[in-house]
């Protein structure tokens, strides 16, 4: 550990510690963590609080990611069977730093976790704000025989793997928003960005990216355009710590990834209907600066969209398009 993650472990139960005590148990002199403090603002964006008699206090409590802890809560089978989960402190993406290592040496399944995103991606463009320790930000390498045109449903089966995960550790009322919003009345509570390239004949690679909203404080929140919503304001979900949702997660991932790879999007469809919080309901889709109104009628085999309007029933594929109730 070096001594920046230390200070950051002393410091992450959130209480006050004088600038002595820190240094004494980092070894260090007072200016030099003061040196280290002001780091973790300029590296890891974080505040610190300082008030002259007590000392120096982060905002709020923080559980860093461990990857031993998360490696003791995975299944046994599972920990032989993928390859060591990365953690970043701080990293523009954990895709493009997937999408950035894709050569032959990367390993299907390899994952990598950040604390903090400086330039964490959205889908349409869209920046996905990143602080530090406040969230999930995961990204997880696949390769597919199959060719790049036959992975449309992938991108939803990874949300179904997200839904699995909070259910399996007892978040009631999450559900999907097409193609791969994770919602709460109604509110974002998870995204996903998967991003596909490959021969035209296949294999293919997939870099899964998943941002979690575990305790995200408003004032971080900053320029979010749209309702959001953290695990702590769900009931069941103000307890869980990131190491449980990553564990359960990879091993979610893994399961329909596994599944999705041997038989196809058919057989998880009817489990991402049940829940498609907008099936059946009246929806507007939209394309750039042009918006369509009709009725959400589920999802075809491939995963896209099936909308009836006054022409009959089209199906639309994810990409550029966004869905809202109408
Ligand atoms: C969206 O809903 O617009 C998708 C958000 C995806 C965010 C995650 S965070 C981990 C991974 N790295 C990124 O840069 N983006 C994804």
């Amino acid at each position: 550990m070096n001594r920046r993650t230390k200070l950051l472990s002393l410091l992450s139960d959130g209480g006050w510690h004088s600038g002595e005590a820190l240094a004494e148990t980092l070894g260090i002199s007072r200016a030099g963590v003061w040196k280290q403090l002001d780091q973790l603002k300029v590296k890891y964006g974080l505040q610190v609080h300082s008030v002259r008699g007590r000392g120096y206090r982060l905002p709020n409590s923080l559980e860093l990611l461990d990857r031993a802890r998360i490696n003791e809560l995975l299944p046994a089978h599972l920990l032989g069977a993928i390859p060591q989960i990365e953690i970043l402190d701080s990293v523009e993406s954990t895709n493009s730093y997937l999408m950035e290592k894709m050569t032959p040496q990367l390993v299907s399944g390899q994952i990598c976790l950040a604390e903090r995103q400086t330039g964490g991606r959205g889908r349409r463009g869209r920046h996905w704000v990143s602080p530090f320790g406040s969230n999930i930000y995961f990204s997880m390498y696949r390769r597919f025989a199959m060719a790049p045109a036959e992975l449309s449903g992938v991108s939803l089966v990874a949300g179904l793997a997200v839904i699995n995960t909070l259910k399996q550790l007892g978040v009631e009322g999450v559900g999907l928003k097409w193609p791969n919003d994770v919602l709460y009345n109604g509110r974002k509570l998870a995204g996903l960005l998967l991003e596909v390239s490959g021969e035209q004949s296949g294999p293919s690679n997939v870099v899964i990216g998943i941002g979690l909203n575990v305790h995200l404080p408003s004032e971080q929140a900053g320029d979010i355009n749209q309702p959001w919503i953290d695990l702590k304001q769900i009931p069941g979900g103000e307890l869980l710590t990131r190491n449980q949702l990553v564990a359960s997660l990879v091993e979610n991932l893994q399961t329909v990834m596994d599944r999705f790879e041997k038989e196809g999007f058919e057989p998880l469809r009817l489990g991402w209907r049940t829940h498609d919080v907008y099936d059946g309901k009246d929806i507007l889709l939209q394309f750039g600066d042009r918006t369509i109104k009709g009725i959400h009628r589920g999802i075809d085999e491939t995963g896209a969209l099936l909308v009836e309007t006054a022409e009959g029933v089209k199906a639309y594929h994810g990409g550029e398009v966004s869905l809202r109730p109408a």
